[in-house]
C-alpha cells in the first residue's frame, strides 16, 4: 500500500537558479518506482509527521545523519572514454599534434574489445565514484566497442549517452585510423544509433545514442550532411567539438569562409539536443545562433588551461542565453573529478576578468564582467548539465530523476575543516563544493537505484 518506495530524510542543495542555491533542510525525499522524485515534503507542510511516521519503521525509510548531506548528482558534458587511458600523460604539445601523435594512436587499440572492456569498465567506474551520474561520452570510430561502452554504462547503473566517433577526411586523420569511407561511416553510425536503442529499452536509467562527428576538420562535407539527416530521422543527441583552439577555429574559417557554429547549423547539426566542446571562440553572433536553437556549450575548463589557447567567456555567453555545462574532457583535462573542473572553472573565469599580465595596468588587464561565482559552477554541474541535455536531471525537485550523492564530512581520511559547531549552511556548501575528495563521496545512485557505496 506504499506510495513511494524510498523515502529519505535529509538537508540537502540544489540550484533554484544560476545565482542562488536553494538549501532542503529536513526533507523527506519521496521516491517512485520509477526511480523519480515523487514529492519533497518539508517540515512545514501540514502532513510531514504524518509521512515520516507512515515510513519512519519500515525498511523504505532511510536517515541521512548529520554530517551527511546530498547533492543532486553531476552531469559531465564532454568527456572522451577511451582517453581515460592516457589520462594525466602527454599534455605538452598544442592540440594538433597531441592528437596525432598520441591520441589517435590510443584511439586505435580500442578495435580490441578486451582492451575496451578493460578501460571502459574503470572509467564509467570512476566517474560514479566522483559522484558524476551522467555523462556524455565519445567512445571511437569502432561500432563494437562503443556498443560495449553502452552496455557497461548500463549495466554499472550509469546513465551514459554515447556516440561512436566519425572522423573519414583523409587529411585530418591517419590512415590507421578513420572511418573507411562516408557510406560505412553513416552505416556504422545507424547500426549503432539502432543497437544503443533496443538496449536502452531494458535499461532504467536510460542510454542514448548519440552522432558524434569528432570536429569537423577530420570529417568530410558528405559525412557531415549524412550525420545530420541521421539525427534528425532518430531524433538522437549530437555531440561535437567547436571553435577550441586557435588552430582548429581558423581550419575551420579557412575551409568554409566561416565559424564552426554556422557550418554546423547548415549541416542539420544545430538542435535542442546538441552539445558541443569548448566553443572558446564563439563571436556574438554564433553565440545567438547557440541561443537560438537551444544547442549547448560544454564548458572544458581544465582542458582550456592546456589546448585551448583562451578562456571561455562563460559569463557572456550564460547572458546572451545559452545553455551551459561542464566537461571534464578526458583526457585533454586529466581529472575524471567535476568538483576539480567546477573549481577550475571559477578560477579561470577571475583570471579573465583580472587578467594574467602584470606588466599592464590593472585597468588593462583583463576582460570586465567575466568571473561566475561558486553558485553558478554548481548550477552547470547540475541543472544547467540537465538542461543541456533536454533530460529531467540535476534538480532536486519534483519530476526530476533520482540521481543523487550523499557527501560525508565526517570521514576520518577527508575530514572537512569544520571546527564551529553553528556553521551557516551556506558555508558549508561552499567548503563542501571546494574541498570534497571522492572519500567523501559515500554513496550514489542513479535513477533510484544504489550504484556506488564506500560504507
Ligand atoms: N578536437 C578533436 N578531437 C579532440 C579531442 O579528442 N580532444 C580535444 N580536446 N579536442 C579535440
Ligand atoms: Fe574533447
Amino acid at each position: 500500500m506504499t506510495r513511494y518506495t524510498q523515502v529519505f530524510l535529509a538537508t540537502a542543495f540544489t540550484s533554484r537558479s544560476k545565482q542562488d542555491i536553494e538549501i532542503l533542510q529536513d526533507c523527506l525525499f519521496c521516491i517512485n518506482e520509477q526511480g523519480m522524485i515523487a514529492r519533497i515534503v518539508r517540515p512545514e507542510d501540514l502532513d510531514y509527521t504524518a509521512v515520516l511516521a507512515e515510513y519512519e519503521q519500515t525498511d523504505h525509510f532511510q536517515r541521512i545523519e548529520k554530517g551527511s548531506y546530498l547533492l543532486p548528482g553531476f552531469v559531465d558534458l564532454h568527456i572522451h572514454a577511451s582517453q581515460w587511458a592516457q589520462a594525466g600523460t602527454a599534455l605538452d604539445l598544442p592540440l594538433n599534434e597531441w592528437l596525432n601523435k598520441y591520441t589517435f594512436p590510443l584511439e586505435e587499440r580500442f578495435s580490441d574489445l578486451a582492451y575496451a572492456q578493460l578501460v571502459y569498465e574503470d572509467v564509467v567506474q570512476t566517474l560514479l565514484a566522483n559522484g558524476t551520474t551522467t555523462a556524455l561520452y565519445f567512445a571511437t570510430i569502432h561500432k563494437e566497442a562503443s556498443i560495449l561502452l553502452a552496455n557497461i554504462c548500463a549495466e554499472k547503473g550509469q546513465r551514459g549517452l554515447v556516440g561512436k566517433v566519425v572522423m573519414d577526411h583523409p587529411d585530418e586523420t591517419s590512415p590507421h585510423y578513420r572511418d573507411m569511407n562516408v557510406q560505412t561511416a553513416l552505416e556504422d553510425t545507424e547500426e549503432f544509433i539502432l543497437a544503443v536503442k533496443e538496449l536502452s529499452k531494458t535499461t532504467k536509467q536510460g542510454v542514448y545514442p548519440v552522432v558524434t562527428p569528432r570536429f569537423i576538420p577530420s570529417c568530410t562535407d558528405e559525412s557531415l550532411h549524412g550525420l545530420g539527416e541521421l539525427a534528425q530521422k532518430y531524433d538522437t543527441h549530437i555531440q561535437s567539438h567547436c571553435s577550441e583552439s586557435d588552430w582548429a577555429h581558423k581550419h575551420v574559417q579557412k575551409r568554409f569562409g566561416k565559424n564552426d557554429t554556422q557550418a554546423l547549423n547548415d549541416f542539420g547539426l544545430l538542435q535542442d539536443k546538441t552539445v558541443l566542446a569548448h566553443c572558446n571562440f564563439l563571436s556574438d553572433e554564433d553565440a545567438a545562433l547557440f541561443a537560438e536553437t537551444g544547442s549547448a556549450i560544454a564548458h572544458c575548463p581544465i582542458s582550456n588551461a592546456y589546448f585551448a589557447n583562451s578562456v571561455l567567456p562563460a559569463a557572456r555567453f550564460a547572458s546572451m542565453g545559452v545553455d551551459i555545462g561542464l566537461g571534464s574532457d578526458i583526457a585533454g583535462g586529466f581529472s575524471p573529478s567535476l568538483y576539480d573542473n567546477a573549481r577550475q572553472a571559477v578560477m579561470s573565469s577571475r583570471m579573465l576578468e583580472d587578467g594574467v599580465d602584470p606588466s599592464l595596468p590593472a585597468d588593462e588587464r583583463g576582460v570586465s564582467d567575466s568571473r561566475i561565482a561558486l553558485n553558478e559552477a554548481f548550477y552547470y554541474l547540475t541543472a544547467g548539465g540537465g538542461e543541456s541535455l533536454s533530460l529531467p536531471i540535476g534538480r532536486l525537485e519534483e519530476g526530476y530523476a533520482w540521481d543523487v550523492q550523499r557527501i560525508n564530512t565526517l570521514v576520518p581520511t577527508a575530514r572537512l575543516p569544520l571546527f564551529d559547531n553553528e556553521i551557516e549552511l551556506t558555508d558549508l556548501f561552499q567548503k563542501m563544493l571546494y574541498l570534497v575528495r571522492p572519500e567523501n563521496i559515500q554513496d550514489v545512485w542513479v535513477q533510484g537505484e544504489l550504484v556506488h557505496s564506500r560504507r
